[in-house]
């Protein structure tokens, strides 16, 4: 099994603004996620989910430990892991084309797949519209293009699905799941929708409350496309972790 992502004994303080205290968000975290794994990452909100994806895109640096990709260390950003945000981050001055095509564009590549993509999410009569014109389910589609389009080893999402309406959510789950499907590629997913982790993930990796450690690591074993409500006992487990601090 090869890894794609390894995180091993990380640690990764904060210096808190104006008091200079010191927050531990991780404190000796190790993770594995094999290439074409699809893992989600739940935990109680504050716990260093989004620190742990910052780490892995390079945007930031552990103070201790080893973050590697593709078995290289992480030193900083790069085009094999691209990170989508819960708000999207559209670029806002950009078409929706011109948005999906923006990474094939900076590499000299031309507009690379983003016909195909467009298609593929559902995008293709929006193609001419700017992000402020579209509703937010549309604006997380065109992220999620945006950042399939680069083409990455490994997809990082950062509850990418968080300020979506149910409806939304399930259609967009729908959509990542049909991308996953068709690319394989590594994806970690974090949501606090534990339903949302049972129905995408392979694995389901339960942080606990800050500093981060690795508290559970569940793997799904389900047919896809998934029922949730065949999914009650796992999902319930994985709940009753998340609430109780230990
Ligand atoms: N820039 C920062 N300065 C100080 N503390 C921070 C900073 N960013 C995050 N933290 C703290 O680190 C912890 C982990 O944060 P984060 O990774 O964003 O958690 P999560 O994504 O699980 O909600 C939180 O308790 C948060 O308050
Ligand atoms: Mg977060």
């Amino acid at each position: 099994m090869s890894k794609a992502v390894a995180l091993a004994g990380v640690r990764h303080a904060y210096t808190e603004a104006g008091t200079g205290r010191r927050v531990e968000a991780l404190a000796g975290l190790d993770l594995n996620v094999a290439a074409g794994e699809l893992v989600a990452i739940v935990g109680p909100s504050g716990c260093g989910k989004t620190t742990i994806l910052h780490l892995v895109a390079g945007l930031l640096k552990p103070d201790a430990g080893s973050v590697t990709c593709g078995g290289a260390p992480v030193d900083g950003i790069g085009t094999d892991r691209v990170l989508v945000f819960q708000d999207g981050a559209l670029f806002p001055w950009l078409t929706v084309a011109e948005n999906v095509s923006f990474g094939p564009r900076a590499r000299g590549e031309g507009t690379g797949r983003t016909a195909e993509l467009l298609a593929a999410l559902g995008l293709d009569g929006a193609a001419d519209r700017y992000p402020k014109e579209l509703s937010g389910g549309m604006r997380q589609r065109v992220a999620l293009a945006r950042a399939l389009a680069v083409d990455p080893a490994v997809l990082l999402l950062d509850e990418p699905f968080g300020a979506l309406d149910a409806l939304s959510r399930e259609r967009l789950q729908d959509v990542l799941e049909a991308a996953w499907l068709r690319d394989r590629k590594t994806m970690l997913l974090v949501t606090h929708s534990v339903e949302e982790a049972v129905r995408l993930a392979d694995r389901v990796i339960v942080v606990s409350p800050r500093p981060a450690a690795v508290r559970a690591d569940v793997r799904v074993d389900a047919p896809r496309p998934r029922d949730v409500t065949a999914l009650g006992e796992i999902r319930r487990t994985i709940a009753q972790m998340v609430r109780t601090p230990e």
